[in-house]
């Protein structure tokens, strides 16, 4: 759609701060991401001259009232539903969105009712569910294969009338993998079932599409996306309208019933410089400044893609020569560039241990993945995650294959 036009990502890099200092290597950025200077100079702006609650008829409440909805409607758009910004609510982080939206589910469910999680989930989009049967509700796993791929045949053998909800993940936080949302949301046309999509590891790498996935709620969380930490969950209009809330008696329908208390107002209106700093990035790639947003946030993520598939094949590359052993797919199709890896000298803590001692950041174990990483794949004492973002470069990677190259030969000598 827009001239191809190679973005420079090296430019794109040096807005980051912390990741420009260079005493880390930020290689664990599925566990949340680095912030550009925008957003921190949002962040601050917001604390300097809108620290104050919503709702007041004073400037700076009317300000900061303004600057929250406005990144509310523009969360809509992120998200595949552009003009419903009344589905969109904030909160703490996923995982506590997602438990407040499988409460309220539960109370529209009947004993005897059923849902279906995955074995590819963070625990955030399991657990709230396996709560359910508390209620007398059967959950059902839709397992992945060893590879860590669901496949649809499998979650059609798992079907009955019974079935209400389908929760799945858009894509591993463990292994990268990407799973077929859109496809479960076509195949759920005309069944009697809703699709909770968390997307908290598809957004950094992949813009969401609530409406392709034919989803009814996607969570996902803005700081992974370059934002300060929050939690957001869009919900589809007929749903809520069915669903109990959280709202205080007297409140109004609308978003706010979904986000009991005060809120972090100035990290909901960082995540506002977050998106711009993906839509300068579309803009880089070619996209005209004047677009609006989801077509320039659809550019930066081509690009995004292009430039993480490739950091990901020259870490596979890597890790392949050193003999790590890789889990999940064994190429950069179809996945993040999130990569699971175990060596034969040390086990995935002891390397994360070694490789924190030179300040490389990469996470050990489940990633709470914790049904994939044990039952699914096998790894019942983890893996080691390297994450890539778009501010990650061939430094990073470099980096790290070279300590585990040396810290291999450590272990031998
Ligand atoms: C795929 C996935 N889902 C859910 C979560 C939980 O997100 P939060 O920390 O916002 O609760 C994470 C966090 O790592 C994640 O990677």
């Amino acid at each position: 759609m827009h001239p191809a036009e190679p973005v420079p990502f090296d430019a794109v890099r040096a807005a980051f701060p912390a990741v420009v200092r260079g005493d880390v290597t930020f290689l664990d950025n599925a566990s949340g991401a680095q912030l550009p200077e925008r957003v921190l100079d949002a962040m601050n702006e917001a604390m300097r001259t809108m620290q104050v609650n919503k709702g007041g008829a004073y400037p700076a409440s009317i300000r900061v009232t303004e600057a929250k909805e406005a990144v509310r409607a523009r969360t809509a758009a992120f998200l595949g539903r552009p003009g419903d910004a009344g589905g969109v609510a904030f909160g703490a982080n996923a995982t506590t969105l997602l438990f407040l939206l499988a409460e309220a589910v539960g109370d529209t469910l009947a004993p005897g009712d059923a849902v279906i999680v995955t074995g590819l989930d963070h625990h955030a989009n399991v657990d709230p569910w396996r709560r359910l049967a508390r209620r007398g509700v059967e959950v059902r796993t839709w397992a992945p294969d060893a590879q860590g791929d669901l496949h649809l045949d499998d979650l059609a053998a798992l079907w009955s009338d019974e079935v209400r909800l389908v929760a799945m993940t858009a894509a591993s936080n463990l292994i990268g993998t990407y799973a077929p949302v859109a496809e479960v949301g076509a195949w759920l046309e005309g069944r009697d079932a809703r699709l909770v999509v968390d997307a908290v590891h598809y957004a950094p790498h992949r813009l969401p599409d609530a409406a392709a996935w034919r989803a009814d709620a996607v969570a996902f969380s803005p700081y992974k996306v370059v934002a300060p930490h929050l939690g957001a969950l869009w919900i589809a209009e007929d749903w809520r309208a069915a669903l109990p809330d959280w709202g205080l008696s007297f409140l109004p329908a609308g978003p706010l019933r979904w986000e009991p208390g005060t809120q972090n107002h100035e990290a909901i209106v960082a995540f506002g410089a977050a998106l711009d700093h993906l839509a300068w990035i579309g803009t880089l790639a070619g996209a005209p400044e004047d677009a609006p947003d989801r077509d320039r946030w659809a550019a930066a993520f081509a690009a995004i893609e292009r430039r993480e598939t490739a950091l990901c094949g020259r870490l596979l590359d890597g890790l392949d020569a050193l003999g790590a052993t890789r889990v999940g797919r064994p190429g950069c199709d179809g996945r993040t560039a999130t990569v699971a890896f175990t060596v034969p000298w040390a086990s995935a803590a002891d390397v994360a241990a070694r490789l924190g001692r030179r300040s490389i950041a990469v996470t050990a174990g489940h990633a709470y993945a914790e049904t994939l990483a044990r039952e699914h794949l096998a790894r019942p004492d983890g893996v080691v995650r390297a994450s890539l973002l778009h501010y990650s470069d061939e430094t990073d990677v470099q980096t790290l294959l070279d300590a585990l190259a040396e810290e291999g030969a450590a272990a031998h000598a």
